[in-house]
Parts: structure tokens; sequence; C-alpha cells
């Protein structure tokens, strides 16, 4: 979400496989011979191109019936529904204004960057459209409203940007944390991008995943030394996972002077889930500049650092100690050249699958999906996951980008995609998506290491403007 490191040129676009240069090898030989490796070469795609036809259709025929035997109230999760935004009539562009551009047709994603738009209310709407869980809501009870302003039990905005959940077992509550942003916006200089100050991380906790409590500020700013902490610095994507060795929570997060030129992670620690967490150092993982991360704990206790790396052209993965203190030797580049960010992983069955945005600044853009049968790779890229809304709201991941996926343990297959609708303009009014993330289904793209044979399930993402999760579901 770095204005400054946007990329438009993706010159290390990946190679996508081809089997025709050996033919080249028989041009100089007779023309009976070429025209026989043509025909057998054309044969054999035909006869590929059939076997995936017939197991792709062996395998939606195998889903349709497993969602049968699936918890009915999924299905309701799974609902497709359309958007239809009415674009505001042009407005008059000053003569001067309409010299400097030439005048393109408005869209949608305009309408979105654009602070006084008609339709800005559909994107942020008012403090007066707020989900608040503690006003008697009747039938409205636990839905979430993608993109509203959501209160905590002291009726105040939820203040956890790119954040994570961390269900703690010991007392069978789940913690959010991310970033605090209540602050005024600005701009350090020129060229420096929309910031606010670092306040600390936020933690809320709550029993239900829609009722949540302020349980203060965990980490805080330093108000005066210049430590990392510094105010005038950068703390983004706070995320936290539990070490039973230890028996310490371990907070990573990405750490960066207001220019994103330090580009490290920093760790800290607590006895607690609701805090003070100790700060303890930040650096550069592997000696890698390191900007959006996460991490993630797998079921071996075994924990990943993940983070955009190269200048956010590649993603780099490698296990954590068994502190969660530090990185080790081991790590491995991914997605390479693909200029991705935003990482969220997450595991279903044995395989990893992973959320990532692309590079623009705070404007949105349009997710993909992976799947690894490894952690550590290769990872291979299942296309764009979300389904419903319209093209607009599918090519920018609803006006949103990843930040966490929430396993939900109890439904099959579910999850909760938790993402952020950035505000640039006023940051802390940034907007909090949740969406229903559910894993199965043919996947929709060939995949690079399998001739294009779907090894893997999609990753779907659903969109509503209003959705709860099934009510016999329990934390
Ligand atoms: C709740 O739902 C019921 C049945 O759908 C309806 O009759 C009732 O009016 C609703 N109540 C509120 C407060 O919306
Ligand atoms: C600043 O650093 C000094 C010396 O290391 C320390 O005593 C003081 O508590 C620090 N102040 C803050 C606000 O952290
Ligand atoms: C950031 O860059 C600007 C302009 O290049 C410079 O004036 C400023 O000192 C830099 N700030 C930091 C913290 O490096």
């Amino acid at each position: 979400m770095v204005g400054k490191f946007r990329r438009a040129n993706s010159s290390s676009k990946p190679m996508s496989r081809t089997y025709f240069p050996y033919l080249s090898r028989f041009s100089s030989g007779s023309r009976c011979s070429m025209s026989i490796v043509v025909w057998s070469l054309v044969g054999f795609l035909i006869i590929l191109h059939l076997y995936t036809l017939i197991s792709h259709t062996n395998i939606q025929s195998k889903v349709t019936h497993t969602s049968i035997s699936r918890n009915p109230l999924l299905s309701e999760l799974e609902v497709v529904e359309e958007e239809n935004i009415q674009m505001p009539p042009p407005r008059r562009r000053s003569p001067r204004a309409a010299k400097r551009k030439p005048k393109r047709p408005t869209t949608l994603i305009d309408e979105f960057l654009d602070e006084s738009s008609q339709i800005r209310h559909i994107f942020f709407p008012s403090m007066k459209m707020a989900v608040d869980p503690m006003k008697d809501a009747g039938n409205d009870s636990f839905y979430y409203y993608p993109g509203r302003i959501w209160l905590d039990t002291e009726g105040n905005p939820i203040q956890a940007h790119g954040g994570g959940i961390l269900y703690d077992e010991r007392s069978s509550t789940y913690y959010w944390y991310g970033e605090y942003k209540d602050g005024p916006t600005y701009h350090a200089h020129k060229k420096g991008a929309a910031r606010v100050d670092i306040i600390g991380v936020g933690c809320y906790s709550s029993k239900d995943l829609w009722t949540w409590k302020n349980e203060g500020i965990v980490l805080a700013a330093d108000e005066r030394n210049e430590t990392d902490l510094h105010k005038s610095n950068v703390l983004e994507r706070p995320k936290v996972i539990y070490n039973d060795k230890t028996r310490q929570y371990v907070m990573w997060m990405h750490i960066d002077d207001a220019n994103y030129t330090k580009a490290s992670v920093g760790v800290a620690v607590s006895d607690s889930p609701t805090g003070p967490f100790d700060y303890l150092f930040s650096k550069r993982p592997h000696g890698f500049d390191s900007r959006d991360m996460t991490i993630f704990k797998d079921d071996d206790g075994v924990a990943y650092l993940i983070y955009s790396s190269e200048d956010n052209t590649e993603l780099h993965i490698g296990p954590l100690n068994k502190e969660y203190l530090d990185v080790t030797h081991d790590v491995r580049r991914i997605l390479v050249g693909q200029h991705r960010e935003a990482p969220a992983l997450f595991k279903h069955e044995g395989t990893y699958y992973m959320i990532t945005s692309g590079c623009s600044g705070w404007a949105p853009n349009e997710a993909l999906a992976h799947a690894a049968e490894s952690i550590m790779g290769p990872w291979e890229n299942m296309g764009n996951p979300c389904i419903g809304g319209n093209k607009i709201f599918r090519a920018t991941t609803f006006f949103a980008q990843s930040t966490f996926v929430l396993p939900l343990p109890g439904l099959p297959a579910s999850f909760i995609f938790m993402a952020d609708r950035w505000n640039p303009a006023d940051l802390r009014d940034s907007r909090y998506v949740w969406l229903p993330l559910t894993v199965g289904g043919a996947a929709d793209l060939p995949l690079d290491y399998s001739f294009g044979f779907p090894l893997w399930s999609r990753v779907s993402i659903y969109w509503h403007k209003r959705w709860r999760l099934p009510a016999r579901w329990s934390a």
C-alpha cells in the first residue's frame, strides 16, 4: 500500500510454458516428417484438452455432491449478490481542469477515490449507518455490513486497520490487533504518501466475532525518543501468534521510516494477549528489504514470516525460530516478478492458500489467490477469488485490500476474509470489509506446474452487502 513503490512495468511477467520451440529443430528436415510431428503434437494437445475437460467435469460433479452433504447453512454465504451502481451525471469541469487532463470517461474507481463524489456514501456510509452491536438490533444482530463504520462496545469506531485475529484457546476469546489510526492524515512532504503518525497497535476482544471490546493500545508509539516506534515513523500490519513453548504472545509488524526506506520487521512480546507488549528490535529479515508482511502459525507449531521484498517485486517466506523471535537462515523467493503485497495465508486440508493484492498505493486493485502443497513453495496463481458485486467490484477486491483470513472452526472449508477499504483522504476513517471465503470446486486457471490439471480447489470470496455467520455457528 505504498504509493512510492508502485510499479507500472511488469517486465518480469512469469513465463508461460510453450511446447512449440522444439518445432524449429525439424525445420531443415523433410516436409513429411515435419507434418507428422505437427499432427502428432496437435493430436496430443487435443487428447490433453479432452482429458482436462473430463477431469474438470468429474471435479465439478464431486463438488455439487459434497456441497449437498455439507452444512446447508453455508449455501446462504455462497449466494451471489450483484451490485448495480448508477454513475452520477458528469460534473462540469473548469476550463483549466479540462485543459490539463484529456477528458476520459470517469470510472467507478475515480468516484471511489474522489472525496467529493456524489456517490461517496456507497463506499463510505456515514456514521448514521454505523453497525452498533450494543444497540438492540433485533433482526439485524450479528450482521456484517462491509464498508460501514463498525462500533466497539463503547460506541467508538473500531481502530484496527491492516490487522489480524488471534484465537486465544486459553480464554476462548478472539483478539483483533491492528493499526490504531485515530489521528490526522497528512503528507510529510510533497512526494510523501498520505500518513497518520504512529499511535500504536489497537487490540479488541470478542467471543462472537461481532461484538468487540476495546482492550486499549497494547504497543504504544514513543512520543519523545527517536526509536522505531517514534510517532514520525511507520508501523503497519501487526500480527500476533501464541508460542506454546515460551507461553508468550509474539507480535510481528512492518517497521519503516516516513519514506519507507527502512523496510524492516519489528518484533514485540507479551505474557498476556492484551499486552502491554515489549518491543524487542527491528531488522531486515535475511538481509532483505521487507514491507507488507504477515506471519502464519502452522499445525505443527512452526511459524513463518512472509514479506514483500526486492522493492515489492516478489515475496519471501521462511520459518521463524522456535521462540518466534527471529527468522532462521531458511528462506525462499516466491511469486517472483509478480509485484504482490498484503499477503494473507491460510491452510485447508493440508494445502496452503494465500490471498495477495497488487501494488497501487492506497488505491484498490485486483486480488489473486495462490496455492501451494508445501508452504515454502512453489506457489501457484489461481486467479481472482472475488465473486459477485460487479466487474469493477471484482477488479478492486470490493474496493479493499486483503489483510487476514480467519478460519471458522465448525464450519467446513469456511473462513472470514478480512480486508481494508482505505480512505487516503482520512485514513482513520478506513473501513473493514469482512466477507465469507470458501474453498471448493475446480480452480479456474490452469496451473503452471501441473500441465493444466486442476490440483487444487477454488478459493471464493462472496460479495454481500449484509451477511452473517450461520446461526448455529459458535466460536
Ligand atoms: C424481524 O423479522 C420478522 C420475520 O421476518 C418480522 O416480522 C419483524 O417485523 C422483524 N422485526 C424487526 C424489528 O425488523
Ligand atoms: C527515552 O529514553 C530514555 C533513556 O533511554 C528513557 O529513560 C526514557 O524513559 C525514554 N522515554 C520514553 C518516552 O520512552
Ligand atoms: C524523506 O524524503 C524527503 C524528500 O526526499 C526528505 O526531505 C526527508 O528528510 C526524508 N525523511 C526521512 C525521515 O528520511
